[in-house]
């Protein structure tokens, strides 16, 4: 799809690899609306860019959901790509069983997962009146293997790829929307700090991939070690009847 003259909704633009695709997009010549909880946050990370504006709300928050697609409605009504890449992920050692497992993993699917589906379901209208339109689901390498550190955090990522998959096969006739999956492996955010994030890729990397397959109009958007992984599975599950 075209990459600029774009108007683009990024939910978590306010820092990490939402904000490095922010400036990405924001540089190539697109109007940006990022959005996060904090305020003072999304007015520093708009300094950054260029023809950008900040809508503050929490995701997770179904009366949030509500008011920021009325705003974009009301303010935005040109918006074409909607990027859902806000996240929670707790540390979940699932041995110690008075770790509160469950409340951990039911604030991951709130925000990974059932967000998702509700602001995706606000939004769609919208959507639907543009001639070229996106919504690009920010998963993870997690999606493919789960860990002892991340276990319920993987397992609402894999919730959210499952469902992606099946929301592009609801739109594949559907020549004016695309549903693009982008996987980023480790990446040094604020996010991945507790486990070892420093070691990872930086943000713009992710950013730059995810630009490239938009030109390409590559819906599935693996980046980094998630390259080889993918490779191996996504193939295999698209040849399974459906
Ligand atoms: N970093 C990694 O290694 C990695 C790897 C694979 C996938 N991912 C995924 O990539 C996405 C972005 O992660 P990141 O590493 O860039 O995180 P980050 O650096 O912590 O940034 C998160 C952004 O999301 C906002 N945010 C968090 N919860 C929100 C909510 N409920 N509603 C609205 N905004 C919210 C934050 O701002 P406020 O705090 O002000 O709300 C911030 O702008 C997540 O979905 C994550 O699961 C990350």
């Amino acid at each position: 799809m075209k990459t600029t003259g774009n108007t683009i909704f990024i939910s978590g633009g306010s820092a990490g690899i939402g904000l490095a695709i922010a400036k990405k997009l924001s540089g190539a010549g697109n109007h940006i609306i990022i959005n996060g909880r904090d305020e003072a946050r999304l007015q520093h990370a708009l300094k950054e860019l260029n023809s950008a504006v900040a809508i503050q709300g929490d995701l997770s928050i179904k009366a949030d959901r509500v008011r920021i697609a009325e705003d974009l409605r009301t303010n935005h009504p040109e918006v074409n790509i909607v990027i859902n890449n806000a996240g929670a992920a707790f540390m979940n050692d699932l041995s110690d069983t008075n770790n509160d497992a469950a409340e951990k993993a039911y604030h991951e699917m709130n925000t990974n997962y059932i967000s998702v589906i509700d602001f995706t379901a606000l939004t769609l209208p919208l959507l639907l009146q543009q001639e070229e339109a996106a919504i690009v689901n920010v998963s993870s390498i997690a999606v493919f293997r789960s860990n002892k550190y991340l276990p319920t955090y993987s397992a609402s990522k894999a919730a959210l790829h499952s469902y992606t998959q099946g929301l592009r096969d609801t739109f594949s006739d559907n020549e004016n929307l695309n549903i693009y999956e982008l996987y980023p492996p480790l990446v040094n955010t604020g996010f991945s700090a507790e486990i070892g994030g420093a070691n990872g890729i930086p943000a713009s990397e992710v950013a730059d991939e995810l630009f490239i397959a938009l030109e390409k109009d590559q819906v599935e958007i693996p980046v980094g070690d998630t390259k080889k992984i993918h490779e191996l599975v996504i193939p295999v599950t698209e040849n399974v009847p459906h």
